[in-house]
Protein backbone atom coordinates (compact mmCIF):
# COMPACT_ATOMS: atom_id res chain seq x y z
CA UNK A 1 0.00 0.00 0.00
CA UNK A 2 1.66 3.39 -1.12
CA UNK A 3 -0.60 5.68 1.45
CA UNK A 4 1.64 7.03 4.40
CA UNK A 5 -0.62 8.22 6.19
CA UNK A 6 1.61 11.34 7.28
CA UNK A 7 -1.01 14.18 8.61
CA UNK A 8 0.00 16.63 5.18
CA UNK A 9 -2.31 19.36 6.74
CA UNK A 10 -1.10 22.79 9.37
CA UNK A 11 -2.55 24.27 12.04
CA UNK A 12 -4.43 26.38 9.78
CA UNK A 13 -6.46 23.44 8.80
CA UNK A 14 -9.58 22.10 10.95
CA UNK A 15 -8.23 19.22 13.71
CA UNK A 16 -8.45 15.71 12.00
CA UNK A 17 -11.20 15.03 14.08
CA UNK A 18 -13.89 13.11 11.72
CA UNK A 19 -17.29 11.23 12.58
CA UNK A 20 -18.19 7.21 12.60
CA UNK A 21 -15.17 5.29 10.98
CA UNK A 22 -14.32 2.92 13.46
CA UNK A 23 -16.08 -0.46 15.08
CA UNK A 24 -14.67 -1.72 18.20
CA UNK A 25 -15.01 -5.44 18.27
CA UNK A 26 -14.31 -5.79 22.25
CA UNK A 27 -14.62 -9.40 24.35
CA UNK A 28 -17.84 -9.29 26.12
CA UNK A 29 -17.27 -11.99 28.40
CA UNK A 30 -14.18 -13.47 30.24
CA UNK A 31 -11.70 -13.98 26.97
CA UNK A 32 -11.93 -16.59 24.18
CA UNK A 33 -15.00 -15.36 22.66
CA UNK A 34 -13.80 -15.83 19.13
CA UNK A 35 -12.68 -12.34 19.00
CA UNK A 36 -9.62 -12.80 16.02
CA UNK A 37 -12.43 -14.49 14.13
CA UNK A 38 -14.33 -11.59 13.42
CA UNK A 39 -11.62 -9.41 13.23
CA UNK A 40 -10.47 -11.64 10.32
CA UNK A 41 -13.76 -12.19 8.30
CA UNK A 42 -14.35 -8.06 8.85
CA UNK A 43 -11.31 -7.30 8.21
CA UNK A 44 -11.86 -7.75 4.55
CA UNK A 45 -13.84 -4.72 4.21
CA UNK A 46 -11.84 -2.09 6.43
CA UNK A 47 -8.47 -0.66 6.20
CA UNK A 48 -6.78 -1.23 9.31
CA UNK A 49 -6.69 -3.87 12.51
CA UNK A 50 -6.02 -2.55 15.56
CA UNK A 51 -4.53 -4.15 18.67
CA UNK A 52 -5.27 -1.49 21.76
CA UNK A 53 -3.95 -3.41 24.51
CA UNK A 54 -2.82 -6.64 25.93
CA UNK A 55 0.24 -7.97 24.81
CA UNK A 56 0.94 -11.81 24.00
CA UNK A 57 -1.23 -12.95 26.98
CA UNK A 58 -4.10 -13.09 23.81
CA UNK A 59 -4.45 -16.45 21.71
CA UNK A 60 -6.84 -15.17 18.82
CA UNK A 61 -7.47 -18.25 16.47
CA UNK A 62 -7.97 -18.42 12.80
CA UNK A 63 -8.53 -20.15 10.01
CA UNK A 64 -7.13 -18.96 6.93
CA UNK A 65 -7.41 -21.74 3.80
CA UNK A 66 -8.09 -24.28 5.90
CA UNK A 67 -4.87 -23.79 8.16
CA UNK A 68 -5.04 -22.65 11.91
CA UNK A 69 -3.36 -19.99 12.84
CA UNK A 70 -2.94 -19.01 16.20
CA UNK A 71 -2.40 -14.91 16.84
CA UNK A 72 -0.84 -13.66 19.95
CA UNK A 73 0.19 -9.47 19.08
CA UNK A 74 -0.30 -9.32 15.81
CA UNK A 75 -4.04 -8.17 15.07
CA UNK A 76 -6.50 -10.73 13.21
CA UNK A 77 -6.73 -8.36 9.77
CA UNK A 78 -3.29 -9.11 8.67
CA UNK A 79 -4.76 -11.87 6.28
CA UNK A 80 -6.24 -9.19 3.76
CA UNK A 81 -3.96 -7.56 1.40
CA UNK A 82 -5.38 -4.21 1.69
CA UNK A 83 -5.67 -4.27 5.72
CA UNK A 84 -2.64 -2.54 7.60
CA UNK A 85 -2.09 -4.46 10.87
CA UNK A 86 -1.69 -1.93 13.87
CA UNK A 87 0.17 -2.65 17.47
CA UNK A 88 -0.97 0.78 18.84
CA UNK A 89 -0.52 2.34 22.49
CA UNK A 90 -1.95 0.46 25.08
CA UNK A 91 -0.33 -2.33 24.19
CA UNK A 92 2.67 -4.39 25.70
CA UNK A 93 5.07 -5.94 23.23
CA UNK A 94 7.25 -8.96 23.78
CA UNK A 95 9.72 -8.19 20.48
CA UNK A 96 11.17 -11.84 20.81
CA UNK A 97 7.96 -13.12 20.37
CA UNK A 98 6.15 -10.71 17.90
CA UNK A 99 9.41 -11.38 15.86
CA UNK A 100 8.78 -15.12 15.79
CA UNK A 101 5.24 -14.27 15.07
CA UNK A 102 5.60 -11.95 12.06
CA UNK A 103 8.15 -14.91 10.86
CA UNK A 104 5.17 -17.28 11.10
CA UNK A 105 2.76 -15.02 9.64
CA UNK A 106 4.76 -14.67 6.61
CA UNK A 107 3.97 -18.04 4.88
CA UNK A 108 0.67 -16.60 4.70
CA UNK A 109 0.72 -12.46 4.38
CA UNK A 110 2.74 -9.98 3.36
CA UNK A 111 4.72 -8.46 6.39
CA UNK A 112 6.54 -5.53 5.91
CA UNK A 113 6.79 -1.62 7.57
CA UNK A 114 3.56 -0.83 4.87
CA UNK A 115 1.84 -3.32 6.24
CA UNK A 116 2.58 -4.18 10.06
CA UNK A 117 2.56 -0.34 12.30
CA UNK A 118 4.34 -0.82 15.99
CA UNK A 119 3.61 2.04 17.95
CA UNK A 120 6.52 4.31 19.12
CA UNK A 121 4.24 4.82 22.17
CA UNK A 122 3.82 0.78 23.27
CA UNK A 123 6.04 -0.20 26.29
CA UNK A 124 7.95 -3.30 26.04
CA UNK A 125 7.81 -6.88 28.00
CA UNK A 126 11.51 -8.06 28.95
CA UNK A 127 12.64 -11.01 29.98
CA UNK A 128 12.85 -9.77 33.57
CA UNK A 129 8.78 -9.19 33.43
CA UNK A 130 8.23 -12.57 33.01
CA UNK A 131 10.33 -13.97 35.44
CA UNK A 132 8.98 -11.75 37.72
CA UNK A 133 5.43 -12.77 36.80
CA UNK A 134 6.20 -16.15 37.33
CA UNK A 135 8.19 -15.45 40.82
CA UNK A 136 4.68 -13.71 41.70
CA UNK A 137 2.30 -16.37 40.84
CA UNK A 138 4.30 -19.36 42.47
CA UNK A 139 4.95 -17.09 45.39
CA UNK A 140 0.77 -15.79 45.96
CA UNK A 141 -1.40 -17.03 48.70
CA UNK A 142 -3.82 -17.48 46.09
CA UNK A 143 -2.78 -17.57 42.30
CA UNK A 144 -4.27 -15.29 39.48
CA UNK A 145 -3.65 -17.96 37.21
CA UNK A 146 -1.59 -15.71 34.79
CA UNK A 147 -0.54 -16.75 31.50
CA UNK A 148 2.79 -16.02 32.92
CA UNK A 149 3.56 -13.87 29.93
CA UNK A 150 5.35 -10.77 32.21
CA UNK A 151 1.92 -8.64 31.49
CA UNK A 152 1.21 -8.05 35.00
CA UNK A 153 4.68 -6.73 35.91
CA UNK A 154 5.13 -4.38 32.64
CA UNK A 155 1.90 -2.99 32.80
CA UNK A 156 3.07 -2.17 37.01
CA UNK A 157 6.22 -0.47 35.18
CA UNK A 158 4.45 1.60 33.07
CA UNK A 159 2.52 2.68 35.33
CA UNK A 160 5.61 3.52 37.58
CA UNK A 161 7.22 5.33 34.69
CA UNK A 162 10.16 3.11 34.81
CA UNK A 163 9.63 1.12 31.62
CA UNK A 164 10.49 1.17 28.56
CA UNK A 165 8.96 2.14 25.44
CA UNK A 166 9.49 0.70 21.86
CA UNK A 167 10.87 4.68 20.97
CA UNK A 168 13.65 4.29 22.91
CA UNK A 169 13.96 0.02 22.79
CA UNK A 170 14.75 0.49 18.96
CA UNK A 171 17.64 3.13 19.58
CA UNK A 172 20.75 1.20 20.84
CA UNK A 173 22.14 4.00 22.95
CA UNK A 174 18.69 4.84 24.48
CA UNK A 175 18.14 1.32 25.28
CA UNK A 176 21.51 0.77 27.16
CA UNK A 177 21.16 3.32 29.22
CA UNK A 178 17.62 2.25 29.87
CA UNK A 179 19.40 -1.42 30.72
CA UNK A 180 22.04 0.58 33.07
CA UNK A 181 19.75 2.69 35.04
CA UNK A 182 17.34 -0.46 35.34
CA UNK A 183 20.41 -2.71 37.02
CA UNK A 184 22.04 0.22 38.84
CA UNK A 185 18.86 0.89 40.57
CA UNK A 186 17.67 -2.54 41.06
CA UNK A 187 19.86 -5.36 41.91
CA UNK A 188 17.80 -8.39 40.97
CA UNK A 189 17.31 -6.90 37.70
CA UNK A 190 21.10 -6.84 37.43
CA UNK A 191 21.58 -10.29 38.66
CA UNK A 192 18.99 -11.33 36.17
CA UNK A 193 21.00 -9.71 33.56
CA UNK A 194 24.34 -11.45 34.25
CA UNK A 195 22.53 -14.96 34.94
CA UNK A 196 19.72 -15.10 31.68
CA UNK A 197 22.25 -14.01 28.86
CA UNK A 198 20.59 -16.09 26.13
CA UNK A 199 17.11 -14.41 26.58
CA UNK A 200 18.60 -10.75 27.03
CA UNK A 201 20.78 -11.09 23.69
CA UNK A 202 17.61 -11.80 21.60
CA UNK A 203 16.08 -9.35 23.33
CA UNK A 204 18.67 -6.86 22.49
CA UNK A 205 19.02 -8.81 18.39
CA UNK A 206 14.73 -8.21 18.14
CA UNK A 207 14.88 -4.30 18.53
CA UNK A 208 16.62 -4.12 14.82
CA UNK A 209 14.35 -6.24 13.50
CA UNK A 210 11.46 -4.30 14.38
CA UNK A 211 13.24 -0.97 14.05
CA UNK A 212 11.22 -0.32 10.70
CA UNK A 213 8.02 -0.97 12.22
CA UNK A 214 7.99 1.67 14.74
CA UNK A 215 6.04 4.90 14.32
CA UNK A 216 3.46 6.93 15.86
CA UNK A 217 0.76 4.87 15.05
CA UNK A 218 -1.77 6.63 16.73
CA UNK A 219 -0.94 10.11 14.35
CA UNK A 220 -1.30 8.04 11.41
CA UNK A 221 -4.32 6.52 12.45
CA UNK A 222 -6.32 9.85 13.37
CA UNK A 223 -5.35 11.31 10.13
CA UNK A 224 -6.73 8.10 8.46
CA UNK A 225 -9.78 8.54 10.44
CA UNK A 226 -10.49 11.51 9.17
CA UNK A 227 -9.84 10.60 5.52
CA UNK A 228 -12.80 8.33 6.09
CA UNK A 229 -10.53 5.44 6.06
CA UNK A 230 -12.30 2.12 7.80
CA UNK A 231 -10.58 1.30 11.32
CA UNK A 232 -11.36 -2.29 13.13
CA UNK A 233 -10.82 -1.94 17.03
CA UNK A 234 -9.69 -5.81 18.21
CA UNK A 235 -9.77 -6.05 21.95
CA UNK A 236 -7.94 -8.71 23.97
CA UNK A 237 -9.64 -10.80 26.79
CA UNK A 238 -13.01 -9.38 27.75
CA UNK A 239 -14.54 -7.38 29.66
CA UNK A 240 -14.56 -8.84 32.54
CA UNK A 241 -11.05 -9.18 32.75
CA UNK A 242 -10.85 -5.52 32.58
CA UNK A 243 -8.39 -3.86 35.02
CA UNK A 244 -11.16 -1.43 36.65
CA UNK A 245 -14.75 -3.28 35.51
CA UNK A 246 -13.75 -7.11 35.83
CA UNK A 247 -13.34 -9.51 38.81
CA UNK A 248 -10.37 -7.68 40.25
CA UNK A 249 -8.07 -9.14 41.20
CA UNK A 250 -8.34 -12.11 39.22
CA UNK A 251 -7.99 -9.71 35.76
CA UNK A 252 -5.39 -9.16 33.66
CA UNK A 253 -3.38 -5.56 33.62
CA UNK A 254 -5.11 -3.14 30.88
CA UNK A 255 -8.32 -1.60 29.64
CA UNK A 256 -10.31 -4.10 27.87
CA UNK A 257 -13.24 -2.40 27.51
CA UNK A 258 -14.45 -0.25 24.56
CA UNK A 259 -13.68 3.24 26.47
CA UNK A 260 -10.32 1.91 27.22
CA UNK A 261 -9.98 1.42 23.49
CA UNK A 262 -10.32 5.10 23.26
CA UNK A 263 -8.33 6.43 25.72
CA UNK A 264 -5.23 4.22 24.61
CA UNK A 265 -5.56 5.59 21.35
CA UNK A 266 -6.24 8.64 21.38
CA UNK A 267 -8.67 8.91 19.09
CA UNK A 268 -12.18 10.63 19.79
CA UNK A 269 -15.29 9.16 20.85
CA UNK A 270 -17.25 10.95 18.10
CA UNK A 271 -15.36 8.78 15.47
CA UNK A 272 -16.47 5.43 17.08
CA UNK A 273 -19.32 4.07 14.97
CA UNK A 274 -20.43 0.31 16.54
CA UNK A 275 -19.06 -1.22 19.49
CA UNK A 276 -19.72 -4.78 19.10
CA UNK A 277 -19.81 -7.09 21.89
CA UNK A 278 -17.95 -10.49 20.81
CA UNK A 279 -19.83 -13.14 23.03
CA UNK A 280 -19.70 -17.14 23.44
CA UNK A 281 -23.63 -18.98 23.47
CA UNK A 282 -22.12 -20.08 27.10
CA UNK A 283 -19.09 -18.76 28.94
CA UNK A 284 -15.88 -19.98 29.23
CA UNK A 285 -12.76 -18.33 31.52
CA UNK A 286 -9.33 -19.38 31.84
CA UNK A 287 -7.61 -19.09 35.35
CA UNK A 288 -9.42 -18.65 38.89
CA UNK A 289 -11.60 -15.93 40.38
CA UNK A 290 -15.66 -16.46 41.10
CA UNK A 291 -17.48 -17.56 37.91
CA UNK A 292 -21.11 -17.97 39.21
CA UNK A 293 -22.73 -19.98 36.16
CA UNK A 294 -19.37 -22.84 36.18
CA UNK A 295 -20.59 -26.22 35.43
CA UNK A 296 -18.43 -28.79 37.41
CA UNK A 297 -20.61 -31.72 36.04
CA UNK A 298 -21.04 -33.66 32.76
CA UNK A 299 -22.28 -31.02 30.92
CA UNK A 300 -19.54 -28.65 31.64
CA UNK A 301 -17.15 -31.59 29.98
CA UNK A 302 -19.50 -32.00 27.52
CA UNK A 303 -19.09 -28.23 26.41
CA UNK A 304 -15.31 -28.08 27.22
CA UNK A 305 -15.04 -31.32 24.83
CA UNK A 306 -17.20 -30.42 21.79
CA UNK A 307 -16.36 -26.61 22.18
CA UNK A 308 -12.95 -27.48 22.04
CA UNK A 309 -12.29 -25.31 24.98
CA UNK A 310 -8.62 -25.18 25.79
CA UNK A 311 -6.25 -22.47 25.85
CA UNK A 312 -4.89 -20.37 22.91
CA UNK A 313 -1.93 -19.74 24.23
CA UNK A 314 -1.17 -21.40 27.40
CA UNK A 315 -3.24 -24.83 26.31
CA UNK A 316 -4.95 -24.95 29.85
CA UNK A 317 -8.35 -25.92 30.55
CA UNK A 318 -11.10 -23.26 30.23
CA UNK A 319 -13.71 -23.73 32.54
CA UNK A 320 -17.01 -23.85 31.45
CA UNK A 321 -20.37 -23.07 32.35
CA UNK A 322 -24.05 -21.38 31.32
CA UNK A 323 -24.59 -18.22 29.41
CA UNK A 324 -24.99 -15.26 32.02
CA UNK A 325 -27.44 -12.37 31.11
CA UNK A 326 -26.35 -10.78 34.64
CA UNK A 327 -22.54 -10.23 33.74
CA UNK A 328 -23.70 -9.90 29.72
CA UNK A 329 -25.77 -7.02 30.82
CA UNK A 330 -22.92 -5.05 32.75
CA UNK A 331 -20.87 -5.88 30.04
CA UNK A 332 -23.61 -3.93 27.25
CA UNK A 333 -23.55 -1.37 29.73
CA UNK A 334 -19.88 -0.50 30.47
CA UNK A 335 -19.30 -0.70 26.85
CA UNK A 336 -22.09 1.07 25.16
CA UNK A 337 -22.64 -1.91 23.37
CA UNK A 338 -24.72 -1.59 19.76
CA UNK A 339 -25.38 -5.52 19.35
CA UNK A 340 -23.49 -8.60 20.24
CA UNK A 341 -22.25 -11.46 17.67
CA UNK A 342 -23.14 -14.82 19.50
CA UNK A 343 -19.89 -17.58 18.80
CA UNK A 344 -21.13 -21.24 19.20
CA UNK A 345 -24.42 -21.53 18.71
CA UNK A 346 -23.13 -25.31 16.84
CA UNK A 347 -21.33 -26.29 20.00
CA UNK A 348 -25.12 -26.13 21.82
CA UNK A 349 -26.78 -28.11 19.41
CA UNK A 350 -27.72 -32.03 20.61
CA UNK A 351 -28.00 -30.53 24.07
CA UNK A 352 -31.42 -31.61 25.76
CA UNK A 353 -31.84 -29.00 27.51
CA UNK A 354 -29.79 -25.10 27.44
CA UNK A 355 -30.03 -22.37 30.34
CA UNK A 356 -29.56 -18.72 30.79
CA UNK A 357 -28.97 -17.10 34.03
CA UNK A 358 -31.41 -14.53 34.66
CA UNK A 359 -30.49 -13.07 38.07
CA UNK A 360 -28.19 -14.20 41.04
CA UNK A 361 -29.59 -15.34 44.50
CA UNK A 362 -27.23 -14.24 47.28
CA UNK A 363 -27.87 -15.24 50.76
CA UNK A 364 -28.10 -11.94 52.25
CA UNK A 365 -28.82 -9.64 49.18
CA UNK A 366 -31.69 -11.68 47.94
CA UNK A 367 -32.18 -12.42 44.47
CA UNK A 368 -29.97 -9.56 42.21
CA UNK A 369 -29.60 -9.06 38.35
CA UNK A 370 -26.37 -6.81 38.92
CA UNK A 371 -22.74 -7.60 38.92
CA UNK A 372 -21.46 -7.05 42.05
CA UNK A 373 -18.02 -5.48 42.59
CA UNK A 374 -16.96 -7.70 45.36
CA UNK A 375 -15.59 -10.58 44.91
CA UNK A 376 -16.76 -12.41 47.74
CA UNK A 377 -20.44 -11.25 47.22
CA UNK A 378 -20.03 -12.66 43.39
CA UNK A 379 -18.40 -16.18 44.51
CA UNK A 380 -21.49 -16.46 47.02
CA UNK A 381 -24.02 -16.08 44.10
CA UNK A 382 -26.26 -18.96 43.06
CA UNK A 383 -27.38 -18.37 39.56
CA UNK A 384 -31.06 -18.56 38.55
CA UNK A 385 -31.54 -20.48 35.30
CA UNK A 386 -34.52 -20.55 32.87
CA UNK A 387 -34.20 -23.94 30.77
CA UNK A 388 -35.08 -23.84 27.25
CA UNK A 389 -35.62 -27.08 25.28
CA UNK A 390 -32.44 -27.74 22.88
CA UNK A 391 -31.97 -27.76 19.25
CA UNK A 392 -31.29 -31.50 18.44
CA UNK A 393 -29.82 -31.25 15.00
CA UNK A 394 -26.64 -29.61 14.04
CA UNK A 395 -27.56 -26.33 12.64
CA UNK A 396 -26.40 -24.84 9.34
CA UNK A 397 -23.65 -23.14 9.33
CA UNK A 398 -24.42 -20.32 6.71
CA UNK A 399 -27.05 -18.54 5.73
CA UNK A 400 -30.20 -16.41 8.47
CA UNK A 401 -30.40 -16.27 11.99
CA UNK A 402 -33.91 -17.01 10.85
CA UNK A 403 -32.94 -20.34 9.09
CA UNK A 404 -32.32 -21.49 12.39
CA UNK A 405 -34.17 -24.26 14.66
CA UNK A 406 -37.16 -22.38 16.57
CA UNK A 407 -35.61 -23.40 19.61
CA UNK A 408 -32.68 -21.95 18.96
CA UNK A 409 -34.20 -18.68 17.55
CA UNK A 410 -36.13 -18.71 21.57
CA UNK A 411 -32.99 -19.24 23.14
CA UNK A 412 -31.20 -16.05 20.92
CA UNK A 413 -34.69 -14.21 21.41
CA UNK A 414 -34.41 -14.52 25.28
CA UNK A 415 -30.87 -13.43 25.30
CA UNK A 416 -31.45 -10.25 23.42
CA UNK A 417 -34.39 -9.59 25.24
CA UNK A 418 -32.10 -9.73 28.87
CA UNK A 419 -29.58 -8.03 27.39
CA UNK A 420 -31.09 -5.55 25.81
CA UNK A 421 -29.62 -5.46 22.43
CA UNK A 422 -29.68 -7.07 19.37
CA UNK A 423 -27.42 -10.26 18.39
CA UNK A 424 -26.74 -8.98 14.75
CA UNK A 425 -24.67 -12.14 13.71
CA UNK A 426 -24.12 -15.85 14.91
CA UNK A 427 -21.27 -17.95 15.02
CA UNK A 428 -21.64 -21.50 13.89
CA UNK A 429 -18.08 -23.20 13.10
CA UNK A 430 -14.88 -21.61 13.17
CA UNK A 431 -14.08 -20.97 9.80
CA UNK A 432 -14.31 -17.56 7.72
CA UNK A 433 -17.57 -18.52 6.06
CA UNK A 434 -19.17 -20.22 9.48
CA UNK A 435 -22.41 -17.28 10.47
CA UNK A 436 -25.21 -16.63 9.85
CA UNK A 437 -26.57 -12.81 9.26
CA UNK A 438 -29.58 -11.41 10.85
CA UNK A 439 -32.52 -11.40 7.98
P1 LIG B 1 -10.40 -15.01 20.93
O1 LIG B 1 -9.27 -15.01 21.88
O2 LIG B 1 -11.56 -14.22 21.42
O3 LIG B 1 -10.02 -14.62 19.54
O4 LIG B 1 -10.91 -16.51 20.85
P2 LIG B 1 -9.99 -17.85 20.81
O5 LIG B 1 -9.41 -18.00 19.47
O6 LIG B 1 -9.09 -17.90 21.97
O7 LIG B 1 -11.09 -18.95 21.12
C1 LIG B 1 -12.22 -19.10 20.33
C2 LIG B 1 -12.23 -20.53 19.79
O8 LIG B 1 -13.50 -20.83 19.26
C3 LIG B 1 -11.27 -20.72 18.64
O9 LIG B 1 -10.79 -22.03 18.67
C4 LIG B 1 -12.13 -20.49 17.41
O10 LIG B 1 -11.63 -21.17 16.27
C5 LIG B 1 -13.42 -21.08 17.86
N1 LIG B 1 -14.65 -20.47 17.33
C6 LIG B 1 -14.94 -19.17 17.13
N2 LIG B 1 -16.23 -19.03 16.76
C7 LIG B 1 -16.75 -20.27 16.71
C8 LIG B 1 -18.06 -20.78 16.43
O11 LIG B 1 -19.00 -20.06 16.16
N3 LIG B 1 -18.21 -22.15 16.51
C9 LIG B 1 -17.18 -22.99 16.82
N4 LIG B 1 -17.41 -24.30 16.88
N5 LIG B 1 -15.97 -22.54 17.10
C10 LIG B 1 -15.75 -21.18 17.05
P1 LIG C 1 -7.81 -13.51 24.56
O1 LIG C 1 -7.42 -12.23 23.92
C1 LIG C 1 -8.73 -15.61 28.28
C2 LIG C 1 -6.52 -14.33 31.85
C3 LIG C 1 -5.52 -15.29 32.46
C4 LIG C 1 -5.65 -14.88 33.93
C5 LIG C 1 -5.82 -13.36 33.83
C6 LIG C 1 -4.52 -12.58 34.03
O2 LIG C 1 -7.32 -14.71 23.84
O3 LIG C 1 -9.27 -13.53 24.87
P2 LIG C 1 -2.42 -12.15 32.46
O4 LIG C 1 -1.46 -13.10 31.84
O5 LIG C 1 -3.16 -11.31 31.49
O6 LIG C 1 -1.80 -11.33 33.56
O7 LIG C 1 -3.51 -13.09 33.19
O8 LIG C 1 -6.33 -13.11 32.55
N1 LIG C 1 -6.29 -14.05 30.41
C7 LIG C 1 -7.08 -14.52 29.43
N2 LIG C 1 -8.14 -15.35 29.48
N3 LIG C 1 -8.33 -15.08 27.11
C8 LIG C 1 -7.29 -14.21 27.07
O9 LIG C 1 -6.96 -13.54 25.95
C9 LIG C 1 -6.58 -13.93 28.24
N4 LIG C 1 -5.50 -13.18 28.55
C10 LIG C 1 -5.34 -13.24 29.87
O10 LIG C 1 -5.92 -16.62 32.26
O11 LIG C 1 -6.82 -15.40 34.48
MG1 LIG D 1 -8.15 -16.33 23.01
Amino acid sequence: MSETYEFRGNLETKPVINDSTVTILVGAQWGDEGKGKWVDILGNRSHFSVRYQGGNNAGHTLYIDGKKVVLHQIPSGVFHPGNISVLSCGVVINPVALVKEMAEVKTLAEVHPSRIWISSRAHVITPWHMECDSLQESQAEVPIGTTKRGIGPAYSDKASRTSLRMEDYIHPEARSKWLERMASSNPSFALHLAKEEHAWSEFNKAAALLKDYVCEAEFRLRYAASLGKEILLEGAQGTLLDINHGTYPFVTSSNTTAGGAIGNLGISHRSVKHVIGIAKAYVTRVGGGPFPTELLDETGEILCEKGREFGATTGRKRRCGWFDAVAMRYSVEVNGMDGMYLNKMDILAGIPQVKICVAYDHPRLGRVTHFPSDLKVLAEMTPVYESFPGWKSDIKTKGSISDLPVEARKFIARIEELCGVPVLKIGTGPGREDFLLRS
